[in-house]
């Protein structure tokens, strides 16, 4: 049976059966060594000319090979001893080894950080980029907070529902990404830039606490915290004003780090709350880093940014939503929406909150009455037949017996980005795009056969 390499602590003097790859293989003539990992740690392993036929394997392997090794547990020597992990104070003495596979050269270095490795290199490869320890770390700790934030959310009796990656075109802000249908040529679904008006459409159907870790796909241009497909923690509650699902956010944060990232202090608790107008007074930012020291790696400074105005002007003069239509105004701001009078002041249940200078998440109370919901598209401009097109479902379902509603979405990367202290989100994600969108592992975006082109109806306007 395979003991895990993390284990080998409690089992000194016993003979054990390890798997894992070959970090190091160091040659001292009659003595040699691998590092051998696996995924709880690292161990070294000694071949000596008394186990012929192992030492004569193991002259052969070589970095990154998948080996089997049989070999007692022994204690090394105090000088010897690597104080820095538990199992570096034990070695394997080994007396048999099995080549379960062999590995071209690696061609990239997996031993250090990896932050000095050109991008290029790194994604094409990234199958092994991601066997660097601190990958490993990140996913294992993006996982951990997954988890903490679903056992947090299921004690507060919320239901996790998936919702559909099919979907349909709407306004949402950002570019949809399309996706041509084969029985229904010409029309189009498309990926969701967010769950919003599914998760609206559950408070209709009476769940009252939904929540779910949501795929979001957004075509716009990537950067190091913004991705062309990205994760949110997306919630959705019922019966609720703004202050109880910032309430319920800040308690979640807050025992997420304090349980998983005990070294981190957060800077202020509660978290404070600044209107929009102050924050680009004070800070001309919206999302203000208000951290007291910079260079301090585990100081956390949340702050909320409430009160924003729900619309600004576009280019071309007309009024546009400067975060969701779907959201309520501050209830003294009712009758002027109700009115579309006095635009420019009405302010919105909106909250956004911010973390070290990044949004992390935001969200709103939203409109249920359909009344409401229809002076927004009236003040934005939406004419009445992309009303009837692209809304109809929405103002039938307030029409419904719709609760009082609100919700929130944090960038869940976005945030793991932080807890981990990387630069951006691509170290936090398994398999992401490049700063220019592409993924050089799969090579997407690619080519596809004519004939699935056919199939759905589709010619390109020029060979490319
Ligand atoms: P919003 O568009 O503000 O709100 O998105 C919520 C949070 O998601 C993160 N985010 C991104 N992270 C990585 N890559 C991106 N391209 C990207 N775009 C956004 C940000 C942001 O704060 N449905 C509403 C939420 C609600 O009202 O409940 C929404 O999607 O951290």
């Amino acid at each position: 049976m395979r003991t895990y390499i993390a284990d080998i602590v409690k089992k000194e003097g016993e003979s054990i059966n390890l798997s894992g790859w070959v970090s190091v293989r160091r040659d001292h003539g009659k003595l040699i060594f691998i590092d051998l990992r696996d995924m709880t740690g690292s161990v070294q392993v000694i071949f000596t000319p008394k186990s012929e036929k192992a030492h004569e394997i193991a002259n052969t392997v070589r970095s990154e090979w998948v080996v089997s090794v049989v070999g007692e547990i022994k204690k090394r020597p105090d000088n010897m001893a690597n104080k820095d992990s538990e199992t570096g104070k034990f070695e394997i003495l080994a007396s048999e080894i099995t080549v379960l596979n062999e590995a071209v050269t690696p061609p990239i270095n997996i031993l250090d950080d990896g932050y000095n490795i050109g991008e290029e290199s790194r994604m094409k490869y990234r199958y092994i980029d991601l066997r660097r320890e601190r990958l490993q770390k990140n996913l294992r700790m993006r996982f951990r907070v997954l988890k903490e934030i679903r056992d947090f959310l299921f004690k507060q009796k919320f239901t996790e529902i998936e919702t559909p990656i099919l979907s349909k075109s709407t306004p949402e802000g950002a570019r949809d990404y399309l996706v041509p249908s084969r029985l229904y040529k010409g029309k189009f679904y498309a990926l969701p830039q967010a769950p919003q008006q599914y998760k609206q459409l559950l408070m209709t159907s009476g769940f009252e606490k939904y929540f779910q870790i949501a795929r979001c796909f957004r075509d716009e241009d990537t950067r190091g915290d913004r991705q062309p497909e990205f994760t949110q923690m997306d919630l959705e509650m019922s019966f609720v004003d703004r202050e109880d699902v910032m309430a319920l956010n800040e308690a979640m944060l807050i025992h997420i780090i304090s349980t998983l990232y005990p070294e981190k202090e957060i800077q202020e608790v509660p978290f404070p709350v600044t209107t929009y107008k102050e924050a680009m007074e004070k800070y001309k930012s919206d999302k203000p880093d208000l951290r007291r020291d910079k260079n301090n790696p585990n100081l956390l400074a949340f702050v909320w940014v409430v009160d924003f105005p729900f619309f600004e002007k576009n280019d071309k003069g007309g009024w546009t939503f400067t975060h969701n239509p779907f959201s309520a105004a501050k209830r003294e701001f009712t009758k002027d929406l109700q009115e579309k009078q006095n635009i420019a002041n009405i302010l919105t249940t909106q909250y956004d909150i911010a973390l070290n200078g990044f949004e992390i998440g935001g969200g709103s109370i939203r409109n249920h009455d359909p009344k409401l919901l229809k002076s927004v598209l009236e003040i934005i401009g939406t004419s009445s037949e992309s009303q009837e097109r692209d809304f109809a479902h929405m103002f039938k379902a307030l029409g419904s017996g719709t609760p009082p509603h609100g919700g929130i979405a944090w960038g869940f990367d976005r945030l793991m980005m932080i807890l981990q202290n990387e630069p951006n989100i691509r170290e936090v994600t398994a398999f992401p795009k490049t700063g220019d969108g592409r993924d050089l592992l799969m090579e997407s975006p690619a080519n596809v056969d004519i004939e699935q082109l056919t199939d759905l109806g589709l010619k390109l306007s020029k060979e490319e």
